[in-house]
């Protein structure tokens, strides 16, 4: 881009080229991310639909929000109860649930699709969605380490298309990163800067590189640290407590990787070492590989490095 156009574009943000305030959010995945995404969106005032593949699922995912709603109402009212009460049903009431992602977008500002870790599903996913939302409608992924250009392109609209990271557990962590791609417009990237913000969430802008930000430096950390017990180092126990003394993490990298789920852990390293063979930085681990092979994916399943009682 020249500098002319560059500048021009710049002056142009704060006015022709400004969207309007995202009002409506489907949200694409009523998974763990997607939920915490949707309460949030519900809690600041958004109008939102979950969408997902069947009528169970929703009803898990509602029962999420329930629960996550009365911790966070818990916080806020203590022991006024009927304020409480209030709150969380006044946020469910913003909150509706669908199977049809299609039908859900075509009155929509902001789709953020949080499915599955999988290329080719999430491309085609938002190449039909693409066919039915209505122009203005901004395209975002909560993608942990997939390139947002390789998921835009199953679209006609590459300029109103970014990455939206939120964190684990989102009602809790106050970290979005805007992920930008070469065709995004500033209007797209102001207005999901804006969003974030009305989250009550601190946005942070990241080129599309992998993991972006957090990812990039958590999971090689968290690899690294599965190295050290591999080679005899110290203890998985050991290691947690001396990143959570020696270091002020609330979590150890076990407990860390447990909590994000193994299975995703290896997904996320595996697709980068087969990218990246040559970074060390992206080496899988047999101890991890074993772990996934073993079922033990973390909390989520009852164990991972640690046991956690049944789930
Ligand atoms: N919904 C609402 N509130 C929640 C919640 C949820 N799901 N989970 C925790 N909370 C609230 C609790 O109610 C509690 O509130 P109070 O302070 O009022 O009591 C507060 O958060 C702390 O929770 P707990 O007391 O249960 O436990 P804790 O103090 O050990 O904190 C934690 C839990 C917030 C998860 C903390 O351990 C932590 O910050 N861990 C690190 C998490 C992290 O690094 N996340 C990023 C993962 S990477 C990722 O997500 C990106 C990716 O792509 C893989």
């Amino acid at each position: 881009m020249s500098f002319v156009t560059k500048v021009l574009r710049r002056g142009l943000t704060t006015s022709a080229l400004r969207m309007a305030a995202i009002k409506h959010v489907t949200v694409i995945g009523g998974g763990q991310m997607g939920v915490g995404i949707a309460q949030v969106a519900a809690q600041t005032g958004h109008q939102v639909t979950v969408v997902d593949q069947s009528e169970e699922i929703l009803a898990h995912s509602k029962l999420s929000i329930e629960r996550s709603l009365s911790r966070v109402a818990k916080k806020k009212f203590g022991e006024d109860l009927k304020a409480a009460e209030s709150y969380s049903k006044s946020a469910l009431s913003s909150i509706s649930l669908s199977t049809d992602a299609l039908a859900a977008v075509t009155k929509t500002d902001l789709v953020i699709e949080a499915i599955i870790e999988n290329l080719q599903v999430k491309q085609e996913l938002f190449s039909q969605l693409d066919k039915v939302a209505p122009q203005e409608t901004i395209f975002a992924s909560n993608t942990s380490s997939l390139p947002i250009s390789d998921i835009a392109i199953s679209t006609d609209r590459r300029d109103r298309f970014a990455g939206l990271h939120f964190f684990n557990p989102v009602p809790v962590m106050k970290l979005v990163e805007v992920v930008q791609i070469s065709e995004q417009s500033d209007a797209t990237f102001q207005s999901l800067m804006d969003f974030s913000k009305s989250l009550g969430k601190v946005p942070v802008v990241c080129k599309d590189t992998p993991g972006f930000i957090v990812n990039r430096l958590l999971v090689p950390y968290m690899m690294e640290a599965i190295r050290l017990v591999e080679r005899g180092d110290a203890s998985a126990r050991d290691i947690d407590t001396a990143m959570k003394l020696g270091a002020g993490y609330p979590m150890g990298p076990f407990e860390l990787a447990d909590y994000v789920g193994l299975d995703v852990t290896k997904f996320i390293i595996d697709g980068w070492h087969e990218k990246f063979p040559n970074n060390p930085l992206f080496e899988p681990s047999p101890l991890l590989d074993q772990k996934v092979a073993q079922g033990k994916l973390g909390t989520k399943k009852g164990e991972g490095f640690y046991p956690y009682g049944k789930k």
